[in-house]
């Protein structure tokens, strides 16, 4: 599958990468903070007393707003001064240091291959003193091998005593088992789904996906619904679904 959305046009909206006054502030409208905390609210319950939960967002496709909702997700949880860790692991295309404004010279890459510790790669902006930011690095030959990776492993074991949560931004699914391969460090997806252009199939065969993998998805994101009229469409007219996998819980 490409991680490309098949013959849509609209794509091509996003080109100009921009993530420019995008980050959750005091300045924000009222209805996206809101988004946001519900959002928040909603995996605290999903996740229980978890300790150290691990957040993995992904989509299907490129451009569904992973990375941007990452960064205002774990701005989000920093707001309870929750010491929070935003994971750049999208080592393909790496955005996390454009939304934080940041150097990206060393990062996720450099860290799960061992050339580097996690205070060499951790930094901080000033605006939000909860949170910290492991920008994605050089890219490497291999990010799925690094994702799975013992490295990868013994590094979450160690975020697990420095931060009360994790939020990894992933890349698309469809580049199959890059997302997939840290399904172990993870504790639950939250899904994206771009409105008005992911398909319906390719949402419902990422999701049905997953859950053969034994990924754990916590719920979906609907990015881009119009918040005056509240109207979101699919593809040819169709509305999505929202998914849900059989018989989670709240818990
Ligand atoms: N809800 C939104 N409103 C406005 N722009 C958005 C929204 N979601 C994403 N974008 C923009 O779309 C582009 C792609 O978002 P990004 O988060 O990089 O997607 P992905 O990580 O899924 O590839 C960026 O320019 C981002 O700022
Ligand atoms: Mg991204």
């Amino acid at each position: 599958m490409s991680i490309f959305r098949k013959k849509n046009k609209k794509v091509s909206a996003h080109a100009a990468i921009n993530y420019k006054g995008k980050l959750l502030t005091d300045k924000t409208p009222f209805a996206v903070t809101e988004s946001f905390k519900t959002l928040r609210t909603n995996l605290l319950y999903t996740t229980g007393q978890s300790n150290c939960p691990v957040y993995g967002v992904t989509s299907t496709y490129q451009n569904s707003g992973k990375s941007l909702i990452s960064a205002n997700l774990a701005i989000a949880f920093s707001m309870l001064e929750k010491k929070v860790l935003l994971l750049d692991a999208d080592m393909r295309r790496p955005v996390q240091h454009r939304c934080f404004d940041l150097p990206n010279k060393k990062g996720t890459s450099e860290l799960f291959s061992g050339l580097a510790t996690i205070d060499e790669v951790v930094q901080r902006v000033e605006r939000y003193p909860f949170l910290e930011i492991i920008t994605a690095g050089n890219i490497p030959p291999n990010p799925q091998e690094l994702l799975a990776g013992e490295n990868a492993h013994k590094c979450f074991e160690q975020f697990k005593d420095r931060y009360d949560l994790i939020i990894v931004d992933l890349p698309p699914t469809s580049m199959v088992s890059d997302s997939v391969a840290v399904s172990a460090m993870v504790t639950g997806y939250l899904y994206v789904i771009r409105s008005g252009e992911d398909d319906t199939v390719g949402v419902k065969r990422t999701i049905d996906f997953m859950e053969q993998m034994n990924c754990r998805v916590l719920g979906t994101v609907l990015n881009g619904v119009d918040l005056k009229t509240g109207k979101y469409y699919g593809r040819k007219g169709k509305n999505y679904q929202y998914y849900r996998r059989n018989g989670d819980t709240a818990d």
